[in-house]
């Protein structure tokens, strides 16, 4: 099994490039299969959730071709199955989005039901309910979930959830439903905007995307076209937090600083400093980490995405600190990991409660999700000593390159052990 072996303890210093956006991407791909026709994505993240959305795309029929790492036509022309393979949709939970990208080009779909998740459970009730509003009845078997419509017919649909699966997957299924749909409640996320912008440069007409109404008008047919996915805001807040916690100085290229705002507004709170340009930030700090209350919430509320990496940052705060988790259950299972290295956390249900401590010492751990992965690394750097992160491969579903971008900045940080999951050569 991979680990990484980091040894902290120095301000990361330097310039990172910010990839593609994982929650954008990982719709976009099976959003192709409504075009039935070529399209070109550029600004793809090279991770294992896009390879394994590229291995499903395969097996339904699509055409891939590599034009560079970041770039991939895919042909859906002779798209003609419409059941995902049972071990493929278990490689990915976003495999769910191929139920409204099949729903609205075929009329049916089946695929895996997303089981509970290491953040607690994974209800798709939403996404049903837009389903069915459209006219689509679904049933359960085996694991696998079916949905199928004679017609997909427009509708109103009030979420009773902020979800962003629901919020997309409904679009997808609409947007060649006959007459309008109307989606109430929708998640408001940057990657809600470019699922948009992408079904539009492909022909569709989905407006009010980024507000709390979608409005979706059915269209006959679409087809391909070019689309450049949007920067990863959760990478690039990601390496916001590794400059402010090891007190370092990092430009930050290839980000939308308005996508970031939440994350600046709590990181300039905590201390850092943040200069924006027109597509780069940097960010720095030369003052001492301060405590912060933070309720995670949908956008444009601070991204529970960004929950584990502000936890770490916040244990060397001086003083006390609210985290509460607002978007799911069970999000604070890194913390054990964190108290080994010295941290004092209190978790109770939703909330912890951070007390600063003046230094985190080394420690071996390991990655329970994507997200608490990377707030293990940057803990690691920021402590003096050689720590270890197990389980890698939840880190490199979601971030390109990680070793090679934070050596970039000046960490000391390999990769040691052999591969689980080969990445394909050019993903
Ligand atoms: C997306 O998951 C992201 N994943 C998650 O990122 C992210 O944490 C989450 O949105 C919230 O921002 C992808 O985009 C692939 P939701 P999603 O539906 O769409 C409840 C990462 O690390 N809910 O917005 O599955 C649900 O239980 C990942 O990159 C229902 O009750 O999340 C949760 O409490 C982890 N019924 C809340 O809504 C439903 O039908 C938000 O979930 C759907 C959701």
């Amino acid at each position: 099994m991979e680990k990484f072996v980091i040894r902290g303890g120095k301000p990361l210093v330097g310039e990172v490039t910010i990839s593609g956006a994982k929650n954008a991407a990982v719709a976009i791909l099976p959003a192709t299969i409504l075009a039935a026709d070529k399209c070109v994505i550029e600004n793809l993240p090279c991770i294992s959730d896009v390879a394994a959305s590229v291995d499903i795309l395969t097996a339904m029929g699509a055409s891939v071709r590599v034009i560079d790492k970041h770039t991939l036509e895919v042909d859906t022309t002779h798209v003609t199955q419409t059941s995902v393979p049972d071990a493929l949709s278990r490689a990915m939970r976003a495999s769910y989005y191929f139920l409204g990208a099949l729903l609205g080009r075929f009329g049916k779909a089946t695929v895996a039901m997303p089981g509970g998740c290491n953040l607690g459970p994974r209800p798709i009730d939403q996404h049903l309910k837009a389903f069915s509003t459209l006219g689509a009845k679904d049933s359960v078997e085996y694991g696998m979930i079916s949905v199928e419509a004679d017609k997909l017919r427009g509708g109103e649909v009030f979420f009773d959830t902020v979800s962003v699966g629901a919020t997309i997957n409904a679009m997808l299924a609409a947007v060649m439903a006959d007459g309008l749909t109307v989606l109430e409640n929708v998640a408001k996320e940057p990657h809600i905007v470019d699922v948009a912008n992408f079904l539009n440069t492909m022909g569709a007409d989905v407006r009010g995307a980024g507000t709390d109404v979608i409005k979706i008008r059915g269209v006959r047919s679409m087809h391909g076209g070019t689309y450049s996915i949007i920067p990863d805001q959760i990478e690039a807040g990601t390496y916001m937090v590794a400059a402010t916690i090891t007190g370092g100085n990092i430009l930050i290229k290839n980000v939308i600083p308005k996508h970031l705002e939440p994350i600046t507004s709590k990181l300039e709170k905590a201390g850092a400093t943040i200069e924006e340009f027109d597509d780069a930030v940097r960010v720095y700090r030369t003052v001492d980490i301060e405590p912060l209350n933070i309720k995670t919430m949908p956008h444009p509320g601070f991204p529970t995405d960004m929950q584990p990496l502000m936890t770490v940052l916040l244990t060397r705060a001086r003083g006390t600190s609210i985290v509460t988790e607002g978007i799911w259950e069970n999000r604070f299972r890194y913390v054990d990991e964190l108290v080994h290295m010295g941290a004092n956390i209190q978790v109770d249900g939703r909330v912890a409660v951070i007390e600063g401590v003046p230094e985190l010492f080394p420690a071996p751990m390991r990655a329970p999700d994507l997200r608490a992965g990377a707030a293990l690394i940057l803990a690691a750097l920021a402590a003096k000593g050689t720590s270890e992160v197990d389980d890698i491969s939840h880190v490199e579903r979601g971030y390109e390159d990680i070793v090679e971008k934070l050596r970039g900045v000046g960490a000391d940080i390999r990769r040691v052990g052999k591969p689980e999951h080969a990445l394909p050569q050019a993903l």
